[in-house]
C-alpha cells in the first residue's frame, strides 16, 4: 500500500484502535532490518484488513505478497475458528521473521507460507482454495493474472481485495496510459477487466493507494 502522510490519514490513525504491541514491534523490526520497509501496510491500513475479516469471518485466505507478515497477522485477527491462511511470498529470506512474528502473533499454526514467484506457486497447484477471501498485495507486473485465478479460487461469494489499483494518481495521466508497458497502463487495464467481468460486483475505493473490493457472483 502507499504511504499518504496527509493530515487525514494521520487524524485517521489517531482515532482508529492501537494495532497492538506485536505488529508495532513487527513494524519497528521491518524499518530496522529491511532494505524497502516502505512496502509495509500502514496501521490505518492493517486496522482496515483486520476490520474486514472481522465482518467477513473467513475461514479460508489467500494472501499474495506477504513481506514481513504485518499484513498476514492482520488478516488472521478475523479468521474463523479452526481457519487458516496461505500466504505467498517471493523472498524467502524472510523466514525468520515470519517464524518470529508468527509465533508471537499465536498463529503459527493458521499460517501456510508458500516461498516462491506467486505465478510459480499457483501453477504449481498447491493453492487449493476456494478461499472465502483474497488479499494481493504483490508485485504489479502480473496482477491481472493473480485477480484472474484468486476470482476462480474464489467460493461464490467470497472477496477479493486489490491493492495500488490507483498508482499514486498515474491512472489518471494520459501520457503514461500511451505506454502499453508502463505500469499505469497495465494497472489501468486490470481495473477495466475487473469492473467488465461478469463473475464479480466490485467498487474501487478511492483510499491510500487505491483498493479494489470484488465479490464473487
Ligand atoms: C507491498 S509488499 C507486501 C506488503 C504486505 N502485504 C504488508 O501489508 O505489509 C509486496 C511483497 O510482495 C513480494 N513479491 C514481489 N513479487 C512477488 C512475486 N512475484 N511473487 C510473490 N511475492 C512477490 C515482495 O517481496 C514483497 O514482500
Amino acid at each position: 500500500m502507499a504511504h499518504f502522510e496527509d493530515a487525514t490519514n494521520e487524524y485517521s490513525t489517531i482515532h482508529s484502535s492501537f494495532e497492538g504491541e506485536v505488529l508495532s514491534r513487527l513494524r519497528r523490526d521491518t524499518w530496522l532490518s529491511t532494505t524497502k520497509p516502505q512496502m509495509l501496510s500502514d496501521p490505518i491500513q492493517g486496522r482496515f484488513l483486520s476490520t474486514i475479516t472481522k465482518m467477513i469471518r473467513p475461514l479460508k485466505i489467500l494472501e499474495l505478497g506477504a513481506f514481513t507478515g504485518y499484513s498476514t497477522i492482520c488478516l488472521s485477527e478475523g479468521l474463523e475458528k479452526g481457519g487458516v491462511i496461505d500466504t505467498v511470498e517471493i523472498n524467502d529470506e524472510l523466514q525468520d521473521m515470519h517464524e518470529k512474528y508468527f509465533h508471537e502473533a499465536g498463529i503459527v499454526e493458521s499460517v501456510n507460507i508458500h516461498y516462491g514467484h506467486a505465478l510459480d506457486v499457483i501453477n504449481s497447484g498447491e493453492l487449493k482454495g476456494p478461499y472465502d477471501m483474497v488479499w494481493i498485495d504483490a508485485d504489479k507486473e502480473h496482477q491481472i493474472e493473480y485477480v484472474k485465478f484468486a476470482i476462480s479460487k474464489l467460493r461464490v461469494g467470497g472477496w477479493l481485495l486489490v491493492d495500488n489499483v490507483i498508482w499514486g494518481g498515474a491512472v489518471l495521466d494520459k501520457k503514461k496510459l500511451s505506454n502499453l508497458d508502463s505500469g499505469a497502463s497495465r494497472i489501468h487495464r486490470l481495473n477495466q477487466y475487473i469492473s467488465c467481468c461478469e463473475d464479480v460486483e466490485n467498487v474501487l475505493l478511492p483510499v491510500w493507494d487505491g483498493v479494489q473490493i470484488l465479490r464473487k457472483l
